[in-house]
């Protein structure tokens, strides 16, 4: 599939319509996450024949995104029933399939499960201090070969120590730089729009 075919599906995927703040519930646009699905198939091979998850997954889009790639199965995680609703009534609007499991992240339940390849947009971390480096945590203990996770580029140093030192990453790379508009849909955010730079990793669980 080219990728401006899968930017415009994921255009159609509805996003959270009234987001949890506690949550951090933002989406990722269909401008980047078509990238970073994209990227990870067409550079590494990660995502078609792949059992892919995406941990936290909201209303679906990375998820969906693999899915239209032709992943062999995708799982959905998320600890919000509306937001896995959402999700579902995305995949069947978008005639794909996705295991949605409801789950907590933040306690580890996610002991056997095993997939090839966890695509994520985890919470920054800014409502809810460390949210971030659980969702890593997570990730790099279900992933077999690599994951591939947005945080914010002011963390960039934390983020790579804790992979390879404490999460057992093999390797822990930045591909790209991105600006994140998160819209103003919080009543907190005074601004119309918030640009947030924003790091696109890639860690390697193997040594493939
Ligand atoms: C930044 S949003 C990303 C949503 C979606 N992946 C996307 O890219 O549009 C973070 C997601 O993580 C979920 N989440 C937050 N804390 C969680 C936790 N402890 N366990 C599981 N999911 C959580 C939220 O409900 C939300 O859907």
């Amino acid at each position: 599939m080219k990728l401006k075919l899968l930017e415009s599906y994921l255009g159609s995927v509805t996003q959270f319509p009234s987001p949890k703040v506690e949550l951090e519930q933002y989406p990722t646009g269909p401008h980047i996450a078509s990238r970073m699905l994209y990227m990870a198939e067409n550079s590494f091979g990660d995502i078609t024949g792949k059992v892919v998850a995406d941990l936290g997954c909201g209303c679906g889009t990375l998820g969906i995104a693999a899915a239209l790639l032709d992943a062999a199965q995708v799982v959905g995680v998320d600890v919000d029933e509306d937001a896995l609703a959402l999700a579902q009534e995305n995949c069947e609007e978008l005639e794909v399939e996705m295991d949605l499991i409801q789950a907590n992240l933040s306690e580890l339940p996610l002991q056997g499960l095993v997939v090839d390849t966890v695509v994520m947009n985890p919470p920054f971390g800014t409502r809810r201090k460390g949210a971030d480096m659980e969702f890593l945590a997570a990730a790099l203990k279900v992933a077999g070969t690599a994951v591939y996770s947005l945080h914010k580029s002011s963390t960039r140093t934390h983020i790579k120590r804790a992979a390879v030192r404490d999460f057992g990453a093999k390797t822990a790379d930045v591909m790209c730089e991105l600006r994140y508009d998160l819209q103003a849909s919080y009543k907190f955010h005074k601004q119309k729009e918030k640009d947030i730079a924003v790091d696109l990793w890639r860690f390697t669980t193997s040594s493939v």
